[in-house]
């Protein structure tokens, strides 16, 4: 099996400026995970490339997330792979660096959901450290955004063994009311299972009531993965939703598809990194 993987950096409206610096980013990115996908499971890759986007400023996930209305960074993340088939995400956790260890560990737990402050509690506990993600950058956007950010940063990734993970992080919208919960940490945002993973970005609340991606893993179960993306995103527009996902299946086909006028992403064809 020719391992394959793709990242994502969030969909919507950009400027040139944030267009010219992420995209370097985000082919940089998709290159070092592809590098570690060599010798290491589909699971393990979609952490670490998860924690590259998070650590990387330009993108609304870990360090550089948006901030809600009273200033404060929650984050939120979700991973799921084909083996266990088990959903496992943080919500709205708090100064923690990479929010992705923890949905990941909580594979483990039986309660594989945790939000609020038992959830950084959590984090704390299996030996995150307090870290500050906040960035002047969103300190001061907070003050001067008058219209609705939002954007993700997400993986997929299939490995020689044929095994698919699909993991997902944000800082959620702009300047949101406290406590707001988007898609990523739920199978609206996130969903993986033997056939296909799908990791979405867009605003939250369309893609939660489009459930799309379980609904494109689900229709990609009797169909080919674009004929249930293109499916998925006929009942999703139908809603007037804003989205963008990205998707790949047991055979390594990659779909991509957006419907905002942005969105940056990379993944490999074979040695190549092909980055928009
Ligand atoms: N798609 C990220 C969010 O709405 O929170």
């Amino acid at each position: 099996m020719q391992p394959r993987i793709i990242v994502h950096g969030g969909a919507g409206t950009y400027t040139d400026e944030h267009l010219l610096k992420s995209k370097p980013a985000i082919q940089q990115i998709c290159h070092q995970a592809h590098e570690f996908l060599k010798s290491n499971s589909a699971k393990d890759t979609a952490i670490f490339a998860v924690q590259l986007l998070e650590d990387c400023p330009l993108f609304n996930a870990g360090t550089g997330s948006r901030l809600q209305t009273d200033g404060k960074a929650r984050m939120t993340a979700a991973f799921m792979e084909s083996t266990r088939r088990k959903f496992s995400a943080v919500i709205n956790i708090e100064n923690i660096q990479n929010p992705i260890n923890v949905a990941a560990k909580l594979q483990e737990e039986k309660n594989s959901v945790l939000g609020g402050p038992e959830a950084t509690k959590f984090a704390h506990n299996i030996g995150c450290k307090e870290y500050d993600p906040i960035t002047e950058e969103k300190r001061l956007e907070l003050n001067t955004l008058t219209e609705e950010k939002f954007g993700t940063v997400g993986v997929v990734v299939l490995d020689s063994q044929g095994k698919i993970a699909a993991a997902t992080s944000t800082g959620g919208t702009s300047a949101c009311r406290p406590g707001r919960v988007g898609d990523v940490a739920s199978p609206a945002g996130t969903y993986c299972d033997t056939h296909a993973g799908v990791s979405c970005t867009g605003r939250g609340e369309d893609i939660q009531n489009a459930v799309l991606a379980s609904r494109i893993v689900f229709t990609a179960q009797n169909k080919t993965l674009q004929d249930a993306v293109k499916e998925s995103f006929i009942n999703f527009n139908q809603r007037k939703g804003s989205a963008g996902i990205i998707a790949l299946d047991h055979n390594g086909v990659v779909v991509v598809h957006h419907n905002t006028p942005h969105m940056v992403f990379a993944y490999n064809k074979q040695e190549e990194i092909v980055t928009y």
